[in-house]
């Protein structure tokens, strides 16, 4: 389950035998959203292979790297329910072994949202998944557009690297009151757990504004904030419209745009997002 060596024999034979394999990218603490990319997953693939790897070099120093939920036993439950074939679970050292060196990065995309509140993580989330596609070479691999900006990176790696892989990008799953999922919900305190359903309230209304034909991005950006900025207790770390691919600002809702935000809620940083227009 944890070798490298493994999961390729594994892969192999299931290419020998005709299947499409998909890859599903993990760091664990698996919930109902991870369920729902692993059944995608099973929907185009014959052969599902999950990594659950909590991968230190795209944690900042001062992130949650040591906290971060580790719940092994249930996610191979959760996974293997879902229709996962074979978890690959490995090490810190078997993925980064003394001397390793490489990194991959997108400076163009890291300059956007996240990029800067964050440093180096894309550049961490980018080498781990270069890794994990060369080792595991599926046909396909399925990510979640909560992760919007993750998304546009690795599809622009992917490309500009020739990368032999589709990636899918699976709809975000979300609580009944539209609390994106995250592995990270679960530090919400239960009075920030209930504001939190605000973020998605004020993504919704800009999506109103749009429909009603609002197209100026200044003006529905300086909207969102103020509905942000009404959360008790909010840090609005940005709220931005930008092109869904590039990130880059746009100034009137011509192509698809991407809706942004990130919010620091007691300690718990949550980003979510919605497309807009095109
Ligand atoms: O989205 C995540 O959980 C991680 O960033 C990923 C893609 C598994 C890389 O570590």
């Amino acid at each position: 389950m944890n070798a490298v060596a493994e999961v390729r024999g594994a892969v192999s034979a299931a290419k020998a035998a005709g299947k499409t394999v998909a890859l599903v990218p993990t760091m664990g603490a698996l919930h109902a959203g991870h369920a729902e990319l692993i059944r995608a997953a099973k929907r185009h693939a014959g052969f599902v292979v999950v990594s659950i790897f909590v991968n230190p070099t795209q944690f900042g120093p001062h992130e949650d790297f040591g906290k971060y939920p580790r719940t092994l036993e249930a996610d191979l439950t959760l996974a293997t329910a879902s229709g996962a074939d074979w978890i690959f679970a490995p090490t810190v050292a078997e993925l980064y072994p003394a001397g390793f060196a490489s990194q991959v990065e997108v400076p163009a995309l890291d300059r956007m949202l996240c990029g800067p509140r964050r440093p180096g993580h894309f550049r961490g989330v980018c080498t781990v998944v270069l890794k994990l596609l060369n080792i595991v070479q599926p046909h396909l691999a399925v990510f979640g557009a909560k992760d919007a900006q993750q998304c546009a990176v690795l599809k622009r790696m992917v490309r500009d690297l020739d990368v032999p892989v589709e990636l899918r990008i699976e709809p975000t799953v979300r609580e009944a009151d539209g609390l994106a999922l995250s592995s990270r919900n679960r530090y919400l305190s239960t009075a920030d757990r209930s504001l939190a359903s605000r973020i998605y309230q004020a993504l919704q209304t800009v999506l109103h504004r749009v429909a009603a034909g609002k197209i100026d991005v200044a003006r529905l950006q300086s909207g969102l904030l103020a509905d942000l900025l009404t959360i008790p207790g909010a840090q609005v770390d940005y709220a931005e419209i930008v092109d869904a691919e590039s990130l880059e600002p746009v100034n009137l809702l011509r192509r698809p745009a991407l809706v942004a935000v990130a919010i620091v809620l007691g300690t718990t940083r949550l980003i979510d997002n919605v497309t807009v227009g095109g």
